[in-house]
């Protein structure tokens, strides 16, 4: 079969993104313009802002991709900062109509999910798959390419979400994953015990607001008294504490799917206590375990290439008249 080289285009949140992608496993260009050190200065993504540097820096970091022997142009419509998702779109319906070809909408969680084909060009459905973000925690299986079934998601907060939260408590600079992984690292993940929702329960959802609440009590309170404190031992618990729970429900879903396969996706699993704690029980498991290379794990367009290749192969394009969608159900096109 004849080559298909995918254009693709990621605008969800912070980063301008752009890549070509070949038959959905080989990254030809992979560019990431990223707005972090904008942001930073806010402590958090500032949305007008992030969409008007989309729109400056987009024509630059798609330049850099090149147009030659492009098949088709793939976009990240949804889910995210609706202001960010309609510049990609906008972007994406423009170059499609000009160069005449198909366009193909990507969910951004089957983005992070299909990261894993770039990685691991041996991985095939089904297999399970533990997605964590900043703005979504999402345990699922993947039956088929572009076939999910959700098995639990949070209920409150994502855990990348209340990461970053946790982080500028302590006093981090933005992006708090990163900072607190470092922080988290010199601490005892035993010296502050973590509430647990929804331990032994039947469903495999997740809650995160338990964990965050208590450290913003329990830092003000201390802060207050005057008591004495290491935050490399609070960042420590904490991040254990979430860890756990990822871990838990994971292995759950791979026990009762009898699925031997998990895969990991989002920008927390770039997180290497998460990645230590997966790799350690899937050896006590005997579950094989797929996580992207670092640079594939946050966002990015390879991604979206990858995802858009499986939806190419089945004819699944989008009309021109495209919209953008800061809400989108997994599966849904
Ligand atoms: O997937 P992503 O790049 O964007 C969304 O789709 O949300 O994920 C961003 C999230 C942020 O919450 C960030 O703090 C977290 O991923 N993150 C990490 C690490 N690197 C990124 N969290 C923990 N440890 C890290 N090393
Ligand atoms: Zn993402």
């Amino acid at each position: 079969m004849k080559d298909v080289n995918i254009l693709a285009i990621e605008t969800s949140c912070d980063e301008t993104a752009a890549a070509i992608v070949r038959n959905g496993r080989e990254v030809i260009k992979n560019e990431v313009y990223s707005q972090i050190d904008i942001h930073k200065e806010y402590g958090g993504v500032v949305p007008e802002i992030a969409s008007r540097n989309h729109i400056l820096k987009l024509p630059h970091v798609v330049g850099k991709c090149g147009f030659e022997g492009i098949d088709a142009v793939a976009v990240t419509y949804g889910p995210g900062l609706l202001g960010a998702l309609i510049c990609g779109v906008s972007y994406a319906k423009a170059l499609a109509y000009s160069m005449d070809l198909p366009l193909i909408a990507v969910h951004h969680i089957e983005g992070h999910i299909s990261a894993n084909f770039i990685s691991h060009k041996e991985l095939e459905p089904p297999f399970v798959c533990l997605t964590v973000s900043g703005g979504h925690t999402m345990l699922a299986v993947v039956r088929d390419y572009g076939v999910y079934e959700t098995l639990g998601q949070t209920r409150d907060d994502a855990a990348g979400e209340v990461i970053d939260k946790v982080s500028r408590v302590l006093g981090l600079p933005y992006p708090g994953g990163p900072n607190l992984e470092k922080l988290a690292e010199n601490g005892d993940r035993h010296a502050y015990e973590m509430p647990r929702s929804f331990k032994g329960e039947k469903h495999l959802d997740f809650s995160f607001s338990g964990p965050k609440t208590t450290v913003i009590n329990m830092l003000h309170h201390m802060d207050q008294t005057g008591e004495t404190y290491k935050k490399e031992d609070v960042a420590a618990s904490f991040l254990y504490s979430v860890v756990d729970a990822l871990a838990d429900n994971a292995f759950e879903a791979v026990k009762r799917t009898g699925i031997n396969k998990l895969a990991v996706a989002g920008g927390v699993s770039a997180n290497r206590q998460l990645r230590e704690e997966l790799k350690k029980r899937a050896d006590e498991n005997g579950c094989e375990m797929y996580i992207p290379e670092l640079k594939y794990c946050t966002d990015n367009a390879a991604m979206i290439g990858s995802a858009a290749y499986y939806k190419y192969l089945r004819g699944d394009f989008a009309p021109l008249d495209l919209n953008a969608y800061a809400t989108l159900p997994l599966g849904e096109s």
